[in-house]
């Protein structure tokens, strides 16, 4: 049950990735909620207990929990931030930041805390839990509140809570995450920290400042922009000396203070490739320069084309005068996910195309909606000059178990492995007369 009597009632505002398994983790956690979603597409799924989210707690799928959710009578799903607002004490903004040919569009996020504030009653806690640019939480919503003559620390309360957990881990981690709090006041810091350890079992660390709570987010995600672009590099120089860099990585990380990440396909979703531009107006205000934060970006974003440009000539290779032909497994930005939003291995397939390959792609998790995708590994491969292994998914892991299948292929077609999917991939596809290159 919630700890305070003053926050039962609790409005999540953006019911993505991140709104949707947060605000069922206070249902779960007995309080009343209010969940606002905008987009009306997605809330009619919601209300028919249908999503695409691959979360799970305690091994029941997150589809499952919503429809107990809706079912008790004690889950709401509304369609405006200010519906919301008004019939709960506390409200958690979830609502992304766009990112638009022009760069970031705070618009979205501005319009939710306008609603939000607007419509918050006395006493109304307003908790910000979207990955923001610093600065933002006093220029878009303090000074908002202000604006509107009220009192922040009496009549109304803002905090800061930077999102920390990862896609397919979100129940688990919204309670085992430690969470960094900032407020502009005690009063407001007091209150944020009771709705968050409604949830939360994990230390909560007060920051300094609000800047520095947003700071901090901004950077744990460029850290590992510029560690996978470090895992890249590192994959380029293993390559041509025959060493295999996921073993690398393996032996370095058994060191207690290295934690290198891994090479893939690129890097991908909103979260990452996003992060530079999060922070460089921070820096640019300040006057300081980053290079090696723009050379990691630039290493990581040209990954995809150089993998399909590489993939590509080993399958015109094969084509001759044919179109070459491209399976890829796994369109989702990162293994086991099912957000195909800047994903890089949609980047590689759109590349293909673009140089005149005819791709067939597979991703059983990412719901249909390119061209060139379909649920059948069999159709994909059939008479493919080359096979990319770039997110896992568990279904397509369990097909290529039967790793004859994949004779199904061209003569000598290429499986180029991004993720280690074929540990010993040269042993197993010998045999077959194919390829193998893993990155
Ligand atoms: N996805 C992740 O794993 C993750 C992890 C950590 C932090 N974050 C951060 O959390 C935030 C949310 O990310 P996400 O991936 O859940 O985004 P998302 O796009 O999946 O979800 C945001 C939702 O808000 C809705 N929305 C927008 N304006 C609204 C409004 N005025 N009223 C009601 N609904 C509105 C959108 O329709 C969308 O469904 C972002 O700032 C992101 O950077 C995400």
């Amino acid at each position: 049950m919630p700890s305070s009597s003053q926050d039962r009632r609790i409005a999540v505002v953006g019911l993505g990735f991140v709104g949707l398994p947060l605000s069922l983790s206070y249902w779960q956690q007995g309080a009343e909620v209010f969940g606002a979603e905008n987009d009306p597409r997605l809330r009619s799924e919601l209300e028919r207990g249908v999503t695409h989210h691959l979360e799970s707690d305690d091994g029941q799928p997150i589809a499952a929990i919503l429809s107990a959710a809706l079912a008790s009578g004690r889950y709401h799903l509304v369609g405006s931030a200010a519906e919301a607002t008004r019939q709960a004490d506390a409200t958690i903004v979830t609502v992304g930041i766009p990112h638009g040919p022009t760069g970031l569009d705070l618009g979205p996020l501005r319009g939710a805390l306008q609603e939000v504030v607007d419509a918050a009653p006395p006493g109304h806690l307003v908790l910000l839990r979207s990955t923001v640019p610093p600065g933002t939480t006093r220029q878009s919503l303090l000074a908002l509140a202000r604006a509107r003559g009220r009192n922040v620390g009496e009549d109304i309360f803002i905090a800061y809570c930077p999102e920390r957990i990862a896609e397919g881990r979100a129940f688990r981690e919204f309670r085992e995450m430690p969470v960094i709090l900032g407020a502009f006041d005690e009063a407001s810091l007091a209150r944020a920290r009771a709705v968050v350890e409604v949830v939360t079992r994990a230390s909560v660390t007060t920051s300094a400042s609000v800047e520095a709570a947003e700071l901090s987010k901004v950077i744990e995600n460029v850290q590992r922009d510029v560690n996978i672009a470090v895992a890249q590099e590192l994959a380029r120089a293993c390559e041509p000396a025959d060493i295999d860099v996921f073993e690398v990585i393996r032996l370095a990380n058994t060191h207690t203070r290295v934690h290198l990440l891994e090479p893939g396909p690129g890097v991908g979703g909103f979260c990452l490739p996003l992060a530079l531009s999060y922070f460089l107006p921070f820096a640019q205000e300040h006057g300081v320069v980053t290079p090696t934060l723009l050379a990691a970006r630039r290493t990581n974003a040209e990954v995809p084309p150089l993998l399909a440009e590489r993939a590509l000539s080993h399958a015109r290779a094969l084509a001759g005068d044919a179109a070459p032909r491209v399976a890829v497994f796994g369109l989702a930005m990162k293994d086991y996910s099912n957000d195909a939003r800047l994903s890089p291995a949609v980047e590689v397939c759109e590349t293909l195309r673009g140089l005149g390959a005819e791709v067939r792609a597979v991703d059983p998790a990412v719901p249909p909606q390119f061209a060139f995708q379909r649920d059948e590994p069999a159709w994909a491969i059939e008479g493919a000059h080359a096979l990319l292994l770039l997110s896992r998914q568990t279904a397509l892991e369990s097909w290529l178990e039967d790793v004859p299948r994949l004779g199904a292929m061209h003569p000598g077609a290429i499986v180029v492995d991004a993720r280690n999917w074929l540990p010993h991939g040269d042993e197993l596809l010998a045999p077959l007369g194919l390829a193998y290159w893993k990155i």
